[in-house]
């Protein structure tokens, strides 16, 4: 549990604008910022963030909430993890129960790491040097890496234990299987060691290679951990991150070795995936670092087939893609090995772009391979942001195959590669009040001398107004952390539209609201004295509804 306190102050002192510009590019827009959606595909921009209340809405998708929700959803974390990184950012200190348990796993990564680098630089290592010369590695040159060796005698649990890091600990990395001691237990045995960082620069898990061919696995990664989920990570991309920005280009190449013998030869906007195809979040992540990215495989079949598949989701993730082919026999690692840096260089630089390397690699035998090819690399197309690139690849493939633009054209339609539609939503009244009630807190002494809660038919923004009866000051997330999720992206929507309604004209609503209310009440009531006969009744509730009537005039006059 973090203090209410603490999420106020980092609330407060966040900038959301800062934030979000950390991940998408925004437009300033009048008073607010626009962008494209970062939790949809479009093409047309339908996301703003407001400076002033702090908070995000997507007018396309309906995402929205505050600088702790961005980051929930963006970065897929958990309330407390996105709280503690704003506090991180801002420089407020906070510790949780939960991120104590972690800073455990951490911390014991870390003293982990210092024994496999240890046992590389000692003489219990020599087998791990040897291998790293035999594959012409460089550990000076690649100090960012604090490669490491584990040594076939194991010894990490001695280490550990005397350095301070409990059994328990040492368990919950995953480096040992078991929490009793016996060193026969530790997971990794002659091995080469490559530590795996967030993007924080922490440890979070670690990376083996068998150093005996006849020892398999071939590459081994510690166990998934509440800190250590492969698919979500990159490897290198710790080191990389600032080359890749820079150049607004990375490149994917498939293993540790690869990645290794590249950089130490000064190619270092490098990324790989940790043993699987890439993934989605894996996709997501380099484009939040370059705008460009070469994919640069194994040369053989299972090389091309991921590369294939890397195409479609990285396209999908509004990045050019390009990629690097390599002879069929053959790996970056063993490439620049054995023709040098400046031949990779120069391939790297001659990249083809995917279409060439899509259709170079399916190529078809029949005229139905042809139309999944033609739909595949459609699909692939329809998903390109820029509008230049966009249109050559149309203009290409419709050249290429011999299709018409228009026919092409249809075929993404059909194939919904365009703007979803997403309907937009629409609020009740009593939605848009309730949101307008919380957004203008400050009028809430006389909002509440005129609504009760039994006004709103809807319950659960009843409930919310009951809660803020109960405490005026209470804090708008809290309100909606307990609401539904319809109801809080409702809520969101009338505050980003934020019609800047003056107090009076929204007293007015209320007022209004209310009457309509009543008058519902009344012609309830005159309903059941007509059915019972009771002419006396009806009168009377027919009076007091004009008298309502009348009011409503009033104010209308009035204000
Ligand atoms: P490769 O088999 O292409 O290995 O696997 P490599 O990079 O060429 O390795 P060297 O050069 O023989 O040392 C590529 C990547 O797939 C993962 C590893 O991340 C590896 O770097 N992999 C491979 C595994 O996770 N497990 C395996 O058994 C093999
Ligand atoms: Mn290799």
């Amino acid at each position: 549990m973090i203090e209410k306190e603490k999420i106020e102050e980092i609330k407060r002192q966040t900038d959301i604008v800062g934030l979000v510009s950390q991940y998408i590019q925004l437009k300033k827009v009048g008073k607010n910022y626009r962008a494209l959606c970062p939790f949809h595909s479009e093409k047309t921009p339908s996301f703003y963030v407001n400076p002033e209340k702090g908070i995000f809405y997507c007018f396309g998708c309906n995402k929205g909430g505050n600088a702790i929700n961005f980051l929930m959803e963006y970065e897929k974390m958990d309330f407390p993890t996105a709280v503690k990184l704003l506090a991180k950012n801002l420089g407020i200190e906070i510790e949780t129960s939960k991120g104590l348990k972690y800073k455990e796993i951490y911390e014991a990564n870390e003293i982990a790491c210092q024994f496999y680098a240890l046992c590389l630089s000692k003489n219990i290592g020599k087998r791990g040097r040897d291998y790293l010369a035999k594959r012409n590695i460089d550990i000076e040159k690649l100090q960012d890496f604090q490669l490491g060796y584990a040594p076939l005698s194991g010894g990490l649990v001695t280490y550990t234990r005397q350095k301070g890091v409990s059994k328990q600990a040492l368990f919950k990395t995953g480096l040992i299987s078991q929490s009793t001691s016996s060193r026969s237990l530790e997971v990794f045995r002659d091995r080469l060691i490559f530590p795996i960082l967030n993007l924080s620069g922490r440890i979070i898990g670690f990376g083996g290679r068998s150093i005996d061919d006849q020892h398999r696995p071939k590459y081994l990664n510690s166990p998934e951990t509440p800190i250590f989920k492969k698919g979500d990570i990159l490897y290198g991309l710790y080191q990389a991150k600032k080359a890749i920005r820079t150049k607004n280009e990375a490149i994917l190449v498939e293993g540790y070795f690869d990645l290794l013998s590249l950089f130490q030869q000064g190619i270092d906007n490098l990324c790989a995936p940790l043993g699987t195809s890439l993934t989605e979040k894996q996709a997501i992540l380099i484009s939040r670092f370059a705008k460009k990215v070469n994919i640069l495989f194994d040369g053989d079949l299972s090389g091309m087939k991921a590369a294939l598949r890397a195409i479609g989701l990285l396209i999908n993730v509004q990045v050019d893609v390009f990629v690097t082919s390599l002879p069929e026999d053959t790996d970056p690692d063993r490439f620049i090995n054995e023709s040098g840096a400046d031949v990779l260089k120069e391939a790297i630089k001659s990249a083809t772009d995917f279409f060439h390397f899509y259709k170079k690699m399916s190529k078809p035998e029949t005229v139905e391979q042809e139309v999944v090819l033609i739909k595949d690399l459609i699909q692939i197309i329809g998903n390109i942001h820029d509008p230049i690139r966009f249109d050559r690849y149309l203009k290409y493939a419709s050249h290429v195959f011999d299709i018409p633009v228009k026919t092409i054209k249809k075929a993404m339609q059909r194939t919904d590669v365009t703007d979803k539609p997403v309907a937009r939503v629409k609020t009740t009244t009593e939605e848009w009040l309730i949101a307008m009630i919380l957004n203008l807190r400050e009028h809430f002494a006389q909002i509440k001398s005129i609504l009760v809660s039994e006004d709103f038919s809807e319950p659960g923004i009843k409930r919310l107004y009951e809660q803020l009866l109960k405490d005026e000051k209470i804090d708008i997330d809290e309100v909606l952390a307990s609401i539904s999720e319809e109801l809080r992206q409702k809520i969101y929507s009338v505050l980003m539209r934020d019609e800047s309604i003056s107090k009076q004209y929204f007293i007015k609503a209320i007022m209004n609201f209310k009457n309509d209310v009543e008058k519902r009440k009344i012609g309830a009531k005159i309903k059941e004295a007509t059915a019972k006969g009771d002419d006396a009744s009806v009168t009377k509730y027919q009076k007091e509804l004009l008298r309502i009537k009348s009011t409503v005039v009033v104010l209308n006059q009035k204000l």
